[in-house]
């Protein structure tokens, strides 16, 4: 806010213009509004603010969780919420972000449906001073992002790749093999499917190099594997179209999937094929998110491995994080240097996933309270 030069005015003026101004900024502080056109001082913090929170989709478990959570933890510290899913549509997702600002949201948690399609929309929001967290997902191509909470990604696929190979027995210069894997990624615009498979492809290739892997259907690349929106049917007509192409003559050993809604489409067309008997059993099948329907396929002996990522622990960093932006405090990060998001690396809070599979679900699941026992039966 400009004040007049104070050489040329009286001192009795002066303290009035002082006064105003204060009264003034005060006034607009109260109001949410910053008093200089919109640069970014929007702060309004502690009870009564708003949080928007834009999730990408209700058709996974994880997700209602991730909203759930986050409202109920910005509720105990006297916040309110707008909680909007974008149902895997981007223009949905964008209007929704668009509404909650034109509202005079304070802070805005999104996580992107698709990563690079927020930079107008953000624009905004930096011109009006709200802040923005990037949930789980991280938001590319824009300065207007502030701080990241999510997972270590890259770990994830570290997990899924070291499961398979731990299975297979070919860890610490075992000379077994060959046997057949099949990779899949997630959606092309989530930024963790590059994280996930990286982490997974690091793992796998020496394997692959030694031959003691073999992909037969030769789909490597990361654009020849990726699952549009993560959807599980998608993913199930990928495999049916390489166990025709690829395995007329050979079994799948394992399958590296990146998902849990992933597993089953892909767990559904190996049980078409005829997988799950005595002479042709299921291959070791990986996931993540640990959701219901994947941990009980995993108790029935089909879907394998899950990497659990504890959303309740999310939540309650990006939480922590809108609480300190809007209290003028430093929210708390422990990486500063992994996610550039190429207009800037965004200081972020990454939790530990944790791989799980029919021996430790119950005490990593069950026992921690992520899943009732009840939900399993
Ligand atoms: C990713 C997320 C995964 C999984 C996937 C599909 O961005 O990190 O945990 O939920 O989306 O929803």
């Amino acid at each position: 806010m400009r004040t007049p030069p104070t050489a040329t005015v009286p001192r009795a003026a002066r303290t009035v213009t002082v006064l105003t101004a204060l009264t003034l900024s005060v006034t607009l502080a109260a109001c949410g509004q910053s008093g200089d056109g919109g640069s970014k001082e929007k702060k309004s913090g502690g009870k009564g603010s708003t949080i928007g929170i834009a999730m990408p989709t209700k058709s996974s478990e994880r997700w209602i969780a991730d909203g759930k959570n986050m409202a109920a933890e910005f509720k105990k510290l006297g916040y309110k919420t707008n909680l909007q899913y974008g149902e895997d549509d981007v223009d949905q997702q964008v209007s929704q972000i668009e509404n909650m600002i034109t509202k005079g949201v304070d802070v805005l948690v999104v996580a992107a449906i698709d990563g690079r399609a927020l930079s107008d929309v953000l624009h905004q929001a930096g011109e009006q001073g709200i802040k923005v967290i990037s949930y789980d997902r991280l938001i590319l191509g824009t300065p207007d992002v502030d701080y990241y909470a999510s997972f270590d990604n890259k770990k994830v696929g570290e997990l899924q790749a070291g499961y398979i190979l731990d299975k297979l027995g070919l860890k610490s210069g075992s000379e077994k093999g060959p046997f057949n894997i099949e990779l899949f990624a997630g959606s092309p615009d989530d930024n963790n499917t590059r994280y996930f498979f990286q982490g997974a492809w690091e793992a796998l290739k020496p394997y692959i190099d030694k031959k003691q892997l073999v992909v037969r259907s030769k789909q490597t690349k990361l654009d020849q594997i990726t699952t549009l929106r993560w959807d599980g049917g998608t993913a199930q007509k990928r495999m049916d179209d390489l166990l025709t192409s690829a395995y007329s003559s050979a079994q799948v050993d394992a399958v590296l999937s990146p998902y849990d809604g992933i597993s089953i489409g892909v767990i559904s067309s190996l049980k078409s094929d005829g997988y799950g008997t005595g002479s042709k059993p299921y291959p070791v099948v990986t996931g993540q998110d640990a959701e219901v329907a994947s941990v009980k396929s995993i108790i029935a002996g089909q879907q394998t491995q899950t990497v659990y990522k504890d959303t309740r622990a999310l939540a309650k960093q990006a939480v922590q994080m809108a609480d300190a932006v809007l209290n003028d405090k430093k929210p708390e990060v422990n990486d500063t240097k992994t996610y550039n998001n190429e207009k800037k690396v965004v200081p972020a809070f990454l939790l530990d996933p944790v791989s799980v599979d029919k021996s430790n679900y119950r005490a990593q699941l069950v026992d921690s309270g992520y899943i009732k026992a009840s939900d399993l039966r």
